[in-house]
């Protein structure tokens, strides 16, 4: 844990913004009535009121350059920040400095910011190796600072804004349960578990320095290579210490027909065997010569090869694969998305979440479902039909909404193209259903979702009719014929059914209030073989065998959906609460 000496960061994002709580609150173009208890929590701390929507380019092309104008920098302590600065002034204009630690006896680091590129690069001018064969000499901007003898002259410069961040460290769950319980409804708890988890400005700037550093590694030889971060890291829906996905690209292709001397190059071939023989090359490099980055391994047998590695600096597990762009441009889908709404990324945290809790998701690959065919189906839920209008608008909008600016076709031929600014888009939605109340449909709709026979599109906005026997069917959005959950397993699926409609039933549960664990907590035990539900009084009738829940599944021909067999249950029992549609989580230790 690194310690907090101040902050002169106007804009810190660790900063709750608070907003005066009135009856409604409005969240980009919508009113989004929350409940009715005033917190500093109930809303996404990104997500204020008429703050101006960044493109993805744009916000993607900021972080490159405070990457290019960062070094990052090994010290004793944290104490030694004020004869860095000292130090480093002498070299640039120092803006920024961030302290935090990694590691099992820790190591610290300050990362340093400057004001211009040109001073990363006079900084690394002066900078030196140390002498001796067992080190192989690699310029990068990873340092360390020794001591020294002489006597330390007081800065000329002017105090810049030194801040020492709280760390990189994520909250451990026993904290996230203890600051879950002190919420007063669901809606709050949803809000608290997003603003707590999601990435922070320190680790979104040391994976762009990660992703420089490979980017600097090959410049010499690669001017046009570029070292792009895409997936959680950059789309919105990353969390503290998920992983860094990088696609590296040689060419910008763009060639300047005006130039009459040309470089010669070698033909390397555009198949996936040279493009293996590149990556693995550069697996190479990244084991043999680049300072911070450890258990290197090269995983080239997957649909998309990838070289994997851990940096020991940064502490951030990375997956480097080559010319795969249209995971950039799926990053900028997702930004988009979590970007329309403010209730999005909160929602897909919550989700995430609890199928990690429950045993649904795995960080290593299988037949499971993955974080990000989990955030698809969030995403498509939201398109509807289930709401009317929608909270969400299909690609097909964003498509037909796009300009030539937005056109892209990536090298292996995928279309790309769709409006990237969501200020010009035709689409809003009246929809004021809380968290709470999302979250309860989510496990409501999937709970009877038609997997047998449909698939999930989110280009359409709908479902569609399945064109093969993968059990979960998901379009990949950007390549249409492709299936992005064709990994998970019939059994996988009926564990994620079975566990959203375990989830749905919980919440509804007068149970889920009377402990500690309550609302959001209550769904984060994994579902019992035999379900316990609070919806009758009689204890005998609350305990279903999981064969009777899944025996309702062929029932499709009554007219009747299980959730709607199973509300006629209820309300046989005497228990008529619409499920999603109730308000009543109150938290028992208020
Ligand atoms: P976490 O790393 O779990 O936080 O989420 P993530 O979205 O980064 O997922 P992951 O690291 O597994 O994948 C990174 C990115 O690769 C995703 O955001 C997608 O853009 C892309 N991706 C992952 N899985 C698939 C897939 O099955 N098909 C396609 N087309 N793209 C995928
Ligand atoms: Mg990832």
């Amino acid at each position: 844990m690194s310690i907090f000496f101040h902050s002169t960061l106007k804009n810190s994002k660790r900063v709750f913004k608070h907003v005066k709580f009135k009856e409604k609150i409005q969240y980009n173009s919508k009113y989004f009535i929350s409940s009715s208890i005033p917190s500093k929590e109930l809303i996404a701390n990104d997500s204020i009121i008429n703050k101006k929507f960044v493109p993805f380019q744009k916000n993607i092309n900021s972080r490159r350059t405070e990457a290019k104008r960062s070094i990052l920098v090994q010290v004793q302590s944290a104490q030694s920040y004020k004869e860095l600065y000292s130090y480093c002034s002498s070299f640039g204009n120092v803006t920024q400095m961030f302290h935090y630690t990694t590691g099992i006896e820790p190591m610290h680091f300050i990362l340093v910011e400057f004001k211009n590129e040109s001073d990363v690069v006079s900084t690394l001018s002066s900078s030196t190796f140390v002498e001796g064969n067992s080190t192989t000499p690699v310029n990068s901007q990873f340092l360390w600072f020794r001591s020294t003898s002489k006597k330390i002259t007081k800065s000329k410069h002017k105090n810049a804004a030194l801040v020492i961040e709280d760390g990189i460290t994520p909250m451990t769950n026993d904290r996230i349960r203890e600051t879950l319980q002190k919420c007063n409804n669901v809606t709050e708890q949803i809000l608290t578990l997003y603003n707590n988890t999601k990435m922070t400005d320190l680790e979104c700037r040391l994976r762009f320095l990660t992703a420089r550093q490979m980017e600097l590694s090959v410049y010499g030889m690669f001017p046009h290579a570029r070292v792009l971060p895409f997936g959680s890291s950059v789309n919105g829906f990353g969390k503290m210490g998920c992983d860094l996905d990088v696609v590296l690209t040689l060419k910008d292709n763009k060639e300047d027909s005006s130039s009459r001397l040309v470089f010669h190059c070698k033909d390397s071939g555009v198949d996936r065997s040279s493009n293996l023989r590149n990556l693995e090359v550069f697996g190479d490099l990244l084991q043999l010569f680049l300072p911070g980055c450890a258990r290197v391994r090269k995983i080239l047998q997957a649909r998309v090869p990838i070289i994997k590695y851990y940096h020991q600096f940064t502490d951030v597990e990375c997956d480097l694969s080559m010319c795969n762009v249209s995971g950039v441009h799926m990053s900028d889908f997702l930004y988009i998305m979590g970007s329309i709404d403010s209730r999005v990324r909160p929602l897909v945290f919550a989700i995430r979440k609890w199928a990690q809790e429950v045993g649904l998701t795995n960080s290593s690959p299988g037949r499971w479902i993955t974080n990000f065919s989990l955030t698809l189906l969030v995403l498509a839920f939201l398109q509807g039909p289930l709401h009317s209008p929608p909270i969400l608008p299909s690609l097909n909008t964003l498509v037909k909404s796009a300009e030539s600016k937005d056109s892209f076709i990536t090298d292996e031929g995928v279309n790309c193209s769709f409006l990237r600014d969501i200020e010009k888009l035709h689409f809003s939605s009246v929809n004021i259903e809380n968290l709470e109340v999302l979250l309860c449909e989510f496990f409501e709709y999937y709970s009877q979702f038609d997997f047998k026979s449909k698939s999930v599109c989110l280009n359409e906005g709908v479902p569609l009719t399945k064109l093969d026997h993968s059990a979960l069917y998901i379009i990949n959005p950007l390549e249409r014929g492709l299936n992005v959950s064709k990994n998970v397993s019939l059994e996988e699926l009926e564990k994620f059914k079975f566990a959203a409609r375990n989830a749905a039933w919980i919440l509804q549960s007068e149970e889920s209030t009377n402990t500690s664990n309550w609302g959001l907590l209550s769904i984060f035990d994994k579902p019992n073989k035999k379900m316990a539900f609070s919806v009758s009084r009689n204890k005998n009738e609350r305990l279903m065998q999981v064969k009777q829940l899944f025996e309702e599944e062929d029932n499709t021909d009554t007219g009747h959906s299980e959730v709607d067999n199973r509300r006629t249950q209820l309300e046989k029992n005497g228990n008529t609460n619409r499920i999603g549609k109730t308000n009543k989580m109150k938290n028992p230790n208020r």
